[in-house]
């Protein structure tokens, strides 16, 4: 009988990846996948350190886990209670210190091991930790038969972070920058395609930093990679996170510009908009390169739209700071982003400055930030409306008889369709907008083609 599996994926794009491929590790082992921790076998939770709420959210979870797992030992069952991610790679022994009943804990770069652990795990007195940075690369060792849930698909590339942006974990987290081959890469992507993805987005922490190893001993930046991916048939749309703007090359900016099947939406973090915070945030470049770069991709690709992460209350962020990012969100305009408070976090450098901001200003500030990143993904949602778009219907809508789908800028649209289209890319026309989602109508064309 089939074990059954929950994963509970918290953090970035790369732990949804990550957790599907553990999904793939274990299932050889007889694990199935459910979406309820309820009586499960093995429950796994894929953790993010990057703020302090995403990490403490993971020791409360366990709380509740106990509960659970002493209920079931009480009927002389046995759940196991694994924790991964970047909690896991920060905190390893900090996990099992905390939560004893915690069985194993392993990060990011090891999963591929998993089936050893659980063996070790499952003895009776095996508790696991493994956080090395093995040699061996995990994409290696991993199965290589790739499932898909729907028509898109997270492909990671790249991994790591060179960058040691003075706020950010992440490169004590997960290690120094990798690049996978790309064939490697161009397989992986085959295989998906095969399994039904039409939309495949290159995942990696830099994933503009990405160079990886060519048939030929060369390197292949990612504006190659992409190139070659647009030769795949059956995959439709490409889509790549999260870059790092002082490395943007001019190829890539090109390929903006005629690569077809690269969608017109950017993700290009700024965190801030003064070049006193930039400086100490260590990005490695100031406000009017970024002004620069976004002018030369927007020449590329006129329609490109841009989203962005920004963080307020940096230390020693003034007014004035603050000011200049209010004033470059105005300029540049954004159709979506991620915005936080700083959050000091152990071991890096930022934690330590002087001049901490006070929790009240941060949170007058964000609350500034997001009132305008809203207003803006509001007016851009609105100017849609009217206009006709391909958007990949993906997934059954909240009312009977309805599909929704994603727009080439990732907005959520709804449309009245046929259960036919589901997984189909179809032209829409908008007919209204809302701050969150968009919705539409079928073109009669598709309406024809699933008659
Ligand atoms: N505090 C607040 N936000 C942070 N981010 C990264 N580290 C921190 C931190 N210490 C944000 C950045 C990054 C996004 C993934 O998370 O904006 O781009
Ligand atoms: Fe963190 Fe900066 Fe690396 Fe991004 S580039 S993962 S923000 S250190």
């Amino acid at each position: 009988m089939a074990k059954k599996l929950h994963i509970k994926t918290y953090g970035c794009q790369m732990n949804v990846y990550d957790s599907e491929r553990i999904a793939e590790v274990l299932s050889p082992l007889g694990f199935e996948a459910v979406d309820d921790a309820d009586g499960a076998d093995m429950v796994i939770l894929n953790t993010c350190h990057i703020r302090e709420k995403a990490a403490e959210k993971v020791y409360s979870e366990l709380g509740r886990l106990r509960v659970q797992k002493e209920t079931l030992a009480s009927q002389g069952k046995r759940m196991v209670l694994a924790v991964t991610g970047c909690v896991a790679q920060a905190e390893g022994e900090e996990v099992l210190k905390r939560a004893p009943f915690v069985d194993m804990v392993f990060g990011p770069q090891t999963y591929h091991r998993l089936p050893q652990m659980v063996a070790e795990a499952t003895r009776a007195t095996g508790q696991v930790l493994d956080t090395d940075f093995p040699e061996e690369s995990k994409f290696d060792a991993l199965p290589d038969n790739r499932t898909v849930d729907g028509a898109t698909a997270f492909l990671a590339i790249q991994e790591g972070c060179d960058k040691f942006c003075t706020y950010c974990v992440v490169p004590y987290t997960r290690g120094a920058e990798y690049s996978r081959p790309a064939a490697q890469v161009l397989d992986e992507a085959r295989k998906l395609v095969v399994a039904g993805a039409q939309e495949i987005t290159f995942l990696g922490q830099n994933v503009n930093s990405y160079h990886g190893e060519a048939a030929d001993g060369g390197e292949w930046n990612l504006a190659r990679l992409i190139r070659a991916a647009a030769e795949i048939e059956g995959l439709e749309r490409i889509r790549f996170t999260t870059s790092y703007p002082a490395e943007v090359d001019d190829d890539l900016i090109q390929a903006h510009g005629d690569v077809d099947k690269l969608m017109p939406y950017l993700h290009l973090p700024v965190q801030a908009g003064s070049d006193r915070v930039l400086k100490a945030m260590n990005r490695n470049h100031g406000v009017d390169e970024y002004r620069a770069l976004v002018d030369k991709l927007r020449a590329a690709r006129p329609d490109l739209a841009l989203s962005s992460d920004f963080i307020v209350g940096f230390p020693g962020e003034t007014d004035a700071d603050f000011r200049a990012t209010m004033k470059l969100i105005e300029d540049v305009t954004f159709i979506q982003a991620y915005s936080f408070k700083y959050s000091p976090r152990p071991g890096t450098p930022a934690a330590l400055m002087d001049l901490q901001v006070d929790e009240a200003v941060k949170a007058e500030r964000l609350a500034e930030l997001q009132a305008l990143l809203n207003a803006q993904t509001l007016a851009f949602n609105k100017q849609c409306v009217g206009k006709t778009m391909a958007v990949l219907l993906d997934r059954a809508g909240k009312k009977p008889g309805q599909l929704v789908g994603r727009s080439p800028y990732m907005q959520a649209v709804v449309v009245d369709a046929p259960e036919q289209l589901l997984n189909r890319i179809v032209d829409v026309t908008i007919t209204s907008a809302g701050p969150n989602s968009l919705m539409g109508a079928l073109n009669v064309d598709n309406r024809k083609a699933c008659a």
